[in-house]
């Protein structure tokens, strides 16, 4: 019985979300990934938490699917009175589609997303929020340690898209800019840059519909100083692979769907970004 039992223990999935802290100092960055619970036909979704003296934010906090998941995380590192903000990139599902949960659980709490999307948004369930449009331009976002700048980026893929730069930690949330198609246990951070891009070509070419957009992106990207860029979707680039990121997106041409529309290469890949 005793060798069934520490064999049993042994083999035991760990059924949480891998956990890993990028910033510590007066506030926090947590990053949340790899659900082992996720529905294999479902993208899988990063997830962070900023943690920072009273308040709490989660960025993109996914889908409906991996809502318990992301929940439980958290609340190891935040009470839940103390999960006061919540931030949408934009409006896809993989992003957004748990906010009629997160309405019920975190009543008082604000939802920071772009503007143009709150009409559609709501459709996912919105009663206790308070949503807070951000305009076009951006805006920023005071936390006690911190204030977020909220980065437009825009058809970056979405008409209305925002990214998040904390000037203190130097951690700029991508969004789906930056993200990779790859397995489920893959590991969380970038660690060999030239192999990473076969897993973001595809991703970048047929979701990003812009190369205008995209370029723009780049020069006002540039004029920050990122330690660490962190999507929603696969790797987290750390020192000088983010300038190598910069570097390959500028010349990869993305939209391509005009010029190959029904390419079977495009067709089998998962639907939703
Ligand atoms: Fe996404
Ligand atoms: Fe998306």
């Amino acid at each position: 019985m005793h060798s069934l039992r520490a064999s049993s223990t042994r083999e035991a999935k760990d059924k949480r979300l891998k956990t890993y802290v990028l910033y510590e100092g007066l506030h926090r960055w947590i990053a949340f990934g790899r659900d082992p619970e996720k529905p294999e036909r479902i993208i899988d979704t990063n997830q962070y938490l900023i943690r920072d003296g009273d308040r709490s934010l989660i960025l993109d906090p996914g889908g409906i699917e991996t809502f318990s998941s992301v929940l439980g995380a958290v609340i190891c590192h935040a009470r839940i009175d103390q999960i006061t903000d919540l931030f949408f990139s934009h409006q896809d599902p993989d992003v957004a589609s748990s906010l009629g949960m997160w309405d019920e659980a975190l009543p008082t709490a604000r939802l920071h997303a772009p503007w143009l999307w709150e009409g559609f948004l709501r459709h996912f369930g919105c009663n206790n929020l308070t949503y807070v449009p951000i305009p076009d331009e951006g805006g920023t976002i005071a936390l006690p340690h911190v204030k977020l700048q909220l980065v437009p980026a825009h058809y970056l893929h979405s008409s209305g898209n925002i990214h998040v730069y904390d000037p203190v930690a130097k951690i700029l949330f991508s969004g789906d800019v930056g993200a990779a198609l790859e397995a489920p246990d893959a590991p969380m951070f970038v660690d060999d840059f030239s192999a990473h891009v076969p897993k973001m070509t595809l991703f970048h070419q047929r979701w990003m519909p812009s190369n205008r957009a995209k370029n723009d992106w780049i020069a006002r990207v540039r004029k920050l100083d990122v330690e660490m860029m962190v999507p929603q979707h696969g790797r987290i680039f750390r020192g000088d692979d983010v300038k190598k990121f910069l570097d390959w997106f500028e010349a990869l041409e993305v939209g391509i769907a005009v010029r190959h529309p029904g390419s079977s290469v495009l067709a089998s890949k998962p639907a939703a970004a």
